[in-house]
């Protein structure tokens, strides 16, 4: 090797040396890049993750007159949403549920989960909390959610079990309604999970938030459903009232007359059936201020008016009681002072027919007429047109019904006999015995023997802490519709 060759080698080497410290720099700089890169993806991720959890957050309404303070706390990938009351025990209470929740919020087979909060309350002294937890996919679909409530005394800080809420007979009730509101949207291969959610047991019930209007309870989706999100079955005050064993107060219910009494559930007796006839809707009538949380009985009086009806009516006014008078039109053209009287009361007047005929017997003509032309005459005379119609006899079939098939139909469930033993003692007798919450209690108001007993029914089943109501404010409470052409409540 001569010196130019030997120089040329040196240069040689020196162009691969640089070369390789080139492409080493060029290595590291993409390792650098790349470094960067999946930093920036994880953070993203990370933030697009706590973000999604805060999304989802439900709105928060204290009880009116209260601020709960809203806390928040963010662990094993779950962020929950909680309350604190003011109550020690009740915030430490809380405390508790909500590390079991960040637990469970983490198993569900979502990617991350919420939790979050909304309130009920019944009464002053009583306040649910309704917590839901929410498991979500990466691409923030939801997966899974569950409900979890809490009943809690604010007087004494302690949080109620199910026993200390609910008789026995509420889980038989509260599992029917879960399966008259499913059923049909249950597909065959849930049926058995779903039967066996709700078969009627405090443990298949156990998610549930109690307020003025009622009670709800939370079905967990994947038993009941096979869909993505809680079911709730709804049951109003008035169905449930004589399942409870609170009272609006948070006391325990204590056996007063008035809780003794209470135990009759008529609508069970008249299970609410949709009909082809026209629907009335539960609208709240303007003259209503009665508490759906309290039992109420709706007196109703026949065949009037007549010449002691206004009797009848002082004592309604004197005790601030209301009734149905299903009116006979004959009758009203010489009492027309006293249905001016039973509306300026709020009392609400029905149909009897002109003449008191049985519907069965007549004419498809002189159903309607008979029905009609009361009306009119009613309207006429004091500006509001029945809708309601009592069969008399309580007779009717299936064609009289297709006839009026704009009325509903509005029978009894105790039949006071006061047309038949004309007795004071016995009327009152008959209707005490019989009375029960949103019972309809059936008088004669053309009877002097009926209208003697009314001031000791008024007043004692006001007493008792019954409300005395109409049909209509009785339909409004129960939230039922009726319909034209059937029998109703
Ligand atoms: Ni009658």
């Amino acid at each position: 090797m001569n010196q130019y060759e030997s120089r040329e080698h040196a240069a040689k080497r020196e162009r691969a040396r640089r070369h390789r410290a080139r492409r080493r720099a060029k290595r590291i700089l993409t390792a650098c890049l790349l470094m960067l890169v999946a930093l920036a993806i994880l953070l993203f991720t990370f933030h697009a993750c706590v973000q999604t959890i805060g999304v989802h957050r439900l709105v928060h309404t204290s009880p009116p007159g209260e601020t709960y303070v809203c806390m928040e706390k963010t662990a094993n990938n779950c962020r929950v949403f909680y309350p604190q009351v003011g109550v020690s025990a009740i915030d430490a209470d809380i405390e508790t549920m909500v590390n079991s929740f960040s637990d469970e919020g983490a198993h569900m087979g979502g990617e991350y989960a919420g939790v979050d909060y909304t309130f009920r309350r019944w009464g002053e002294n009583l306040l649910s909390l309704v917590f839901t937890v929410s498991a979500y996919m990466r691409n923030n679909t939801l997966c899974a959610q569950k409900v979890h409530t809490a009943l809690y005394r604010l007087s004494t800080g302690s949080r109620l079990p199910p026993e200390q809420v609910f008789d026995g007979e509420f889980y038989a009730y509260a599992s029917e309604r879960a399966r008259e509101t499913w059923t049909a949207e249950v597909p065959q291969t849930l049926r058995d999970t779903f039967m066996r959610a709700t078969e009627p047991s405090a443990e298949n019930f156990s998610a549930f938030a109690l307020d003025d209007n009622g009670c709800t309870v939370y079905l967990s989706d994947e038993d009941i459903h096979g869909a993505v999100g809680v079911q709730t079955v709804i049951m109003p005050m008035s169905e449930i009232r004589s399942m409870l064993l609170l009272e609006p107060d948070g006391t325990q219910k204590t056996t007063t007359a008035a809780t003794t009494v209470t135990t009759a559930i008529s609508r069970q007796t008249h299970p609410a059936v949709e009909g082809d006839g026209k629907p009335y809707p539960p609208v709240r009538p303007a003259y209503s201020d009665a508490d759906p949380s309290l039992p109420m009985v709706c007196l109703t009086y026949d065949d009037g008016p007549g010449p002691y009806t206004d009797a009848l009516l002082d004592v309604l006014e004197k005790y601030g009681a209301r009734a149905t008078f299903f009116v006979c039109g004959d009758k009203v053209r010489y009492y027309p002072d006293a249905l001016k009287r039973m509306v300026s009361l709020g009392c609400q007047i029905g149909n009897h027919t002109m003449s008191h005929s049985n519907l069965v017997n007549l004419s498809d003509e002189d159903v309607l007429s008979a029905v009609e032309a009361t009306n009119d005459i009613v309207e006429n005379v004091c500006g509001v047109r029945p809708y309601l119609v009592r069969p008399p006899y309580g007779s009717y079939n299936a064609h009289v019904g297709e006839l009026l098939k704009n009325y509903p139909f509005i029978l009894w469930d105790v039949d006071t006999l006061d047309w038949k033993t004309r007795d004071t003692q016995s009327t009152i007798d008959a209707a005490l015995d019989g009375a029960g919450d949103c019972m309809i209690l059936l008088m004669h108001d053309i009877q002097s023997s009926t209208v003697s007993a009314a001031e000791t029914i008024v007043s004692t089943l006001t007493q008792q802490g019954y409300q005395l109501v109409t049909i209509e404010e009785m339909a409004y409470y129960t939230g039922r519709t009726l319909f034209g052409g059937q029998r109703n409540l």
